[in-house]
């Protein structure tokens, strides 16, 4: 998604900008721009391709100038290209803006725009933003008044940063991230932490509908209507800086191997909030489970899980779903709301409908400080540290690891949850990459590849289509085992490639019985499971563990095959085509 960044300090902009915007690469774009002011002047530079690439083309990082913003574009509105990349300039050249969200009444402002004399360079609905502000300042001449004005007249998402040619920056928020770095004599603005964790731990989260003036050294929160906010600070964790790649090759390799670590920590700072949700869980009438993507799955594995070892039924429902079938939730429910980032718009949107219909919501989140941790009664955290790759990997297995300990605790602590032997599975998992690397240079040229499960590991099969998918652009797909002769069998033949997850529980003589007639129609069979059989043509070993937590290890090969996979496909493992880490519009 679009990341948004501005400056206004005592150093040089641009620098500050540029290093900022690389933090925040992994949020996904396909273009970058900054812009300064420098003596009433504003400069802008920008293009299509990564951070790296458009600053050593155009040299972002020289533009003069203490006060500046930057941008990262991921295409909503018009192609990509450099006339579309932001940061957009209005009309006269003195303002100039950098937009995250979607204005949704774009096409009327610059209809009515155009009709008084306004030109538009570019296809977005951002640079409306920076017009109407042009004109908006034309009438009261000061910044504040102008932006009540303009927020009022924005109809959508949006957070965006304005630079004015006398060196003001002011900034609004709704609906999209926003948060100010306060820092000793400068204040960054940034649609995350990242963008100027190395400088400050010291933040402030804007709430919907406030806005910023930053003046030289001088910072004001208002509301929409122009009144004063408060603003509170938050130490922001340290962790957050942590976001090198070591001596790995890419994040999403470092996130998979931190797994065997990442297990111990889930929900570790939050017990309580493990404690107080199974207490609700035990007294709630009806329950739903929420999430987009990965998230999603994982809820499918909580529904098994509560299902079976609580006896408790729940619903998972797709985030985005909700919107077309809201009566689906009964008032006075609960929603579990998973959710790596905790600022998915979808999320987001299924939250606010449960909470219409007075729902408690409970979430389970990797970043804490986030908007769907502010709007939930109860928030666990999935504590497994920052989670850079585009594909979500160790946040997967950490919600799985916190829905272990609900039920856990559900259980009086009856059902007893192996870390150590979890974690040692995990580990030997990681050994065996070279086998894992074999297949993935064997599997890159074909173009379809199937994942069965059976029971629980039915939502492991969806999520690791998802994960080959994203990582490998193959296209796969997710079968629930029983569901094979019911119309995926017509597709197997000696092109195809099925991956069969089959662990050593009730599910095992089923699933094997199928990998054996799709093995008849001549496809491929990648067995993964604790004991080798002649169904399989490439086995990978799973570790004997307690079968409660199969889930967990069976998730660790095809998320290493696909990483590998994409590795010999040439990709990029950490950032794939067309994604963005947190999708914060609809
Ligand atoms: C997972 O690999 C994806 N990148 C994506 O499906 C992701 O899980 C989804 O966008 C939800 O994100 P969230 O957990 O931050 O809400």
């Amino acid at each position: 998604m679009c990341s948004i960044i501005g400056y206004s300090g005592n150093e040089d902009a641009a620098p500050i900008i540029v290093k900022g915007l690389k933090r925040m690469e992994y949020r996904g774009y396909d273009s970058v721009g900054v812009a300064t002011e420098s003596n009433s002047q504003i400069e802008l530079k920008k293009g299509v391709g990564k951070v790296e690439d458009v600053n050593s083309k155009v040299q972002l990082d020289i533009l003069p100038g203490k006060i500046g913003i930057g941008h990262t574009r991921w295409a909503t509105h018009g192609k990509v290209t450099d006339a579309n990349a932001h940061p957009h300039s209005s009309n006269s050249g003195q303002i100039a803006i950098v937009h995250n969200g979607i204005i949704e009444n774009f096409d009327k402002l610059k209809d009515d725009l155009k009709s008084e004399g306004y030109k538009f360079l570019s296809e977005t609905d951002s640079e409306v933003i920076a017009n109407l502000l042009q004109k908006n300042y034309a009438i009261s001449k000061n910044v504040k008044d102008t932006m009540i004005k303009t927020v009022s007249e924005l109809k959508g998402h949006f957070s965006f940063i304005a630079m004015f040619d006398n060196g003001q920056l002011a900034a609004a928020r709704f609906h999209e991230p926003l948060i100010i770095g306060v820092g000793e004599k400068n204040y960054f603005l940034s649609s995350d932490v990242l963008g100027f964790i190395e400088q400050t731990d010291e933040a402030i989260y804007i709430d919907n509908g406030n806005f910023i003036l930053i003046d030289q050294e001088k910072m004001q929160i208002l509301d929409f209507d122009g009144n004063e906010v408060k603003p509170v600070i938050t130490k922001v964790s340290k962790e957050f800086a942590d976001v090198y790649k070591g001596d790995y090759a890419h994040f999403t390799l470092k996130e998979i191997s931190e797994q065997s670590e990442t297990i111990f920590k889930a929900g570790e700072s939050t017990k309580e909030a493990i404690k107080e949700t199974s207490d609700y869980l035990k007294h709630a009438k009806n329950i739903y489970l929420t999430g987009s993507g990965t998230s999603y799955n994982a809820s499918l594995v909580g529904k098994h899980l509560l299902s079976k070892y609580a006896k408790i039924k729940t619903e998972s429902i797709i985030s985005s779903e909700l919107p077309f079938s809201p009566d689906i939730i009964e008032p006075n429910s609960i929603l579990i709301a998973l959710s790596q980032s905790g600022e998915s718009a979808d999320v987001l949107e299924a939250v606010s409908i449960a909470k219409k219909a007075d729902c408690k919501i409970i979430s389970i989140i990797n970043s804490l400080t986030s908007t769907l941790a502010r709007e939930s009664d109860i928030v666990i955290g999935m504590n497994c540290g920052p989670e850079i790759g585009v594909a979500a990997t160790k946040s997967f297995t950490s919600q799985l690891i916190i829905l272990y300990k609900i039920i856990q605790e559900l259980s009086n602590e009856k059902i007893e949850i192996n870390f150590p032997e979890i974690s040692g599975a995990i580990s030997k998992i990681l050994q065996e990459h070279n086998n894992i690397k074999k297949i993935a240079n064997v599997i890159k040229d074909i173009s379809d590849i199937y994942v069965l499960g059976r029971g629980i590991h039915y939502p492991i099969a969806i999520e690791s289509a998802l994960k080959i998918k994203e990582l490998t652009y193959i296209h796969a797909e997710g079968i629930a085992g029983g569901e094979l002769k019911h119309g995926p069998l017509a597709l197997m033949d000696s092109n195809v490639f099925v991956i069969i997850i089959n662990p050593g529980d009730s599910t095992y003589q089923d699933t094997l019985t199928s990998a054996r007639e799709i093995k008849a129609r001549g496809a491929k069979i990648i067995g993964i499971s604790d004991s080798n059989s002649d169904a399989y043509d490439y086995w990978i070993k799973l570790p004997k563990t307690d079968e409660l937590t199969f889930p967990i290890s069976e998730t660790i090969p095809i998320q290493l095959l696909s990483y590998y996979a994409a590795l010999e496909k040439d990709t990029d493992p950490d950032y794939p085509r067309n994604l963005a880490k947190s999708v914060t519009v609809k």
